[in-house]
């Protein structure tokens, strides 16, 4: 049932073979999907050369960079997916940075630099990416995002990625407002912890994953492939009646009280 045969999918947020970006993009090709990539462009090219030794299983026909801070590498990203594609269905944000400083001890002490730096990549992104997509975007196209339950509960160490993930949240919903008209769908998947290169940066986050594991109604944390399943069903037309929802991917942890 769930098969995106014929759709055009563009995954940004692969670091490496951890990352919940290279669980969805699997999940994707898996439905049938014909695969773009991003990568964060580095000095030395270390992001590029890995990432695209990782994704060639998956034959991906647009691999390009993209750094969400750069507004004409953005343009640039969209431009060539236009001559390549045409028009695509279906737009990965799969992105966040903090600094690392920021990410643990005390709230109070976030700087102003470190707070803008924050939002802007881990929320503003998607505003921006989004602008960039709905031109291109068939009827019928989704938008799936990553948030993190810290961005609706004090979450330790969390600290100023929480307040950027409130943001994140409450732009799905303003921009599936908006595109809804177009007929395309703007949703969040709210994660459970994970290992993976950005959450090393939180602190306590192994102490996090193992209170998932005693607590959570499944007694587990969830892997990338789930998440990536979730994905692949809310960019399907399986999900064609949901838009501007968080669906949290967390083995329940999120509605348990104490
Ligand atoms: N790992 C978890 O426990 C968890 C839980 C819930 C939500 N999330 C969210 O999932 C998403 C993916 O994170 P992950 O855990 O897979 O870690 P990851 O380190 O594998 O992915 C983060 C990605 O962000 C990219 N990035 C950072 N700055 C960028 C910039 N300026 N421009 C473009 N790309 C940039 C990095 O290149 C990397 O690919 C993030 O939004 C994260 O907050 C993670």
């Amino acid at each position: 049932m769930l098969n995106l045969t014929g759709k055009k999918a563009l995954v940004t947020g692969i670091a490496n073979n951890r990352s919940i970006a290279w669980g969805i993009a699997q999940q994707l090709h898996q439905a049938g999907a014909e695969l773009g990539v991003t990568y964060l462009p580095d000095e030395k090219g270390r992001f590029e050369k890995k990432v695209r030794e990782l994704v060639e299983p998956l034959h991906p026909t647009i691999f390009l960079p993209c750094n969400v801070q750069n507004d004409e590498q953005i343009d640039a990203l969209f431009a060539s997916l236009g001559e390549k594609w045409g028009k695509f269905d279906i737009l990965i944000h799969c992105l966040a940075f903090a600094n690392k400083d920021d990410l643990s001890g005390e709230f109070s002490a976030t700087s102003r630099a470190g707070f803008s730096t924050a939002l802007e990549i881990s929320s503003y992104s998607l505003t921006r990416l989004a602008k960039a997509a709905k031109p291109l975007m068939n009827e019928g196209g989704a938008i799936v995002t990553l948030s993190y339950l810290g961005g609706v509960k004090v979450i330790p160490n969390y600290n100023v990625m929480g307040v950027a993930k409130a943001a994140l949240e409450m732009s799905v919903r303003y921009l599936a407002s908006e595109l809804g008209s177009s007929n395309i769908r703007v949703n969040a998947i709210s994660a459970g912890p994970i290992r993976t290169l950005a959450s090393s940066a939180v602190g306590g986050i192994l102490d996090m994953i193992h209170h998932v594991e005693e607590i959570a109604p499944l007694k587990r944390t969830v892997t990338q492939t789930e998440v990536g399943n979730a994905a692949a069903f809310l960019c399907s037309d399986l999900a064609s009646g949901i838009t501007g929802q968080v669906l949290y991917v967390d083995a329940g942890y999120e509605i348990m009280g104490m």
